[in-house]
């Protein structure tokens, strides 16, 4: 199968894309490397692919229609999963304009021309964002997700949206995936996993926001890489699937796990809690389970083992 993964320098994507190179797909890869964090980083990701014959780079902008167009009509892409977006919560704060571009127009751009191509199947990256503060937990895909409060879950909302657009207008078939703060080898340097790992490694002070109680439902990247491929797989009409790990952690907890995991004490710096920042992230599966057969099998402390391991090593 012949598949066009966008963001395929990042995190998620590289991750996704040895797996499906591992089972033999063909992999068409488009990613502007932008600096949102050091390309250095996203151009290693890009080594672990380049030298397979199955994997085909293509540096573009998804803000790019043409450029876009250029490259369906010559690869002919069979699914597309697109990956490719500004990811930050609090980044999109500052650049709402950047965020609305990229994962909104951006969006739109890769739902035209799998449409134009009669692309079998579409997965796009939501996030668990789009939950906004509520309150009622854990978070199902029925409940109402009117109140983001930050400009990127907005964007994520509006691409499910104009992903329902055109499920109904076009018939294609479109899951959405709503991922819960994904961690792991290669995991993004913005994000807490990476930040508090690096400063408690190097005996720097960690900023820690609000009291420590919030909780995220940190998902390890091998258990949403088998998310993404069944959803890859399964081909379904429109569905919106969330896949987290259906335990949330406290922070408090979780800089606990890194001091164990180290064997270093974390050095605090108490701060306020952010805007844009949720209470509690926290996944109900039984979406996952039953349509693509999702189970999370990784711990907090066994993944946050196997990152400090990678962190130690690069
Ligand atoms: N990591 C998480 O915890 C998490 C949680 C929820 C949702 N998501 C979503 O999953 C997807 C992948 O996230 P990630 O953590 O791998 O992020 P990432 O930043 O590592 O990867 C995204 C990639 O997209 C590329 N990109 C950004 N704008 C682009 C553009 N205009 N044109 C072409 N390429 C562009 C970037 O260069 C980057 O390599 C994103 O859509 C993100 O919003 C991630």
């Amino acid at each position: 199968m012949k598949i066009l993964v966008t963001g395929c320098a990042g995190f998620i994507g590289s991750h996704v894309i040895e797996a499906l190179i591992a089972r033999g797909d063909s992999i068409v890869g488009v990613d502007e490397l932008n600096d949102y964090y050091d390309v250095r980083i996203k151009k290693k990701n890009l080594d672990v692919l380049k030298n397979n014959k199955n994997f085909a780079f293509y540096k573009e902008d998804i803000r790019n229609l043409k450029g876009l167009k250029k490259i369906f009509e010559k690869e002919k892409p069979e699914k597309v999963v697109h990956l490719a977006a500004r990811a930050g919560v609090r980044p999109s704060i500052e650049q709402p304009l950047l965020y609305e571009e990229v994962n909104v127009k951006g969006t739109l751009h890769l739902l035209e021309l799998a449409k134009e191509h009669k692309v079998k199947n579409f997965v796009f990256a939501s996030s668990s964002s789009v939950y906004g503060n509520q309150k009622k937990i854990p978070f199902s895909e029925t409940d109402d997700v009117n109140n983001p409060i930050s400009p990127y879950a907005a964007t994520k909302k509006a691409g499910e949206l104009l992903c329902h657009a055109y499920h109904h207008l076009y018939n294609m078939k479109i899951t959405c995936l709503r991922f819960f703060t994904v961690y792991g080898p290669r995991g993004r340097p913005d994000m807490a996993p990476y930040k508090f790992t690096k400063a408690i490694m190097n005996s720097q002070p960690i900023q820690k926001f609000g009291d420590g109680k919030t909780k995220r439902d940190y998902t390890y990247i091998a258990d949403i890489v088998k998310g993404v491929i069944a959803a890859v797989d399964a081909e379904l009409g429109y569905e919106i699937i969330n896949l987290g790990n259906n335990k949330p952690v406290e922070l408090n907890k979780f800089i606990e796990v890194i001091e164990k995991v180290t064997g270093k004490k974390a050095i605090i710096e108490q701060k306020p809690m952010q805007a844009g920042d949720v209470d509690i992230t926290y996944a109900n599966i039984r979406k996952a389970q039953k349509l693509l057969g999702y189970k999370p099998e990784t711990s907090i402390e066994e993944g946050m083992q196997k990152f400090v391991e990678w962190f130690s090593k690069n």
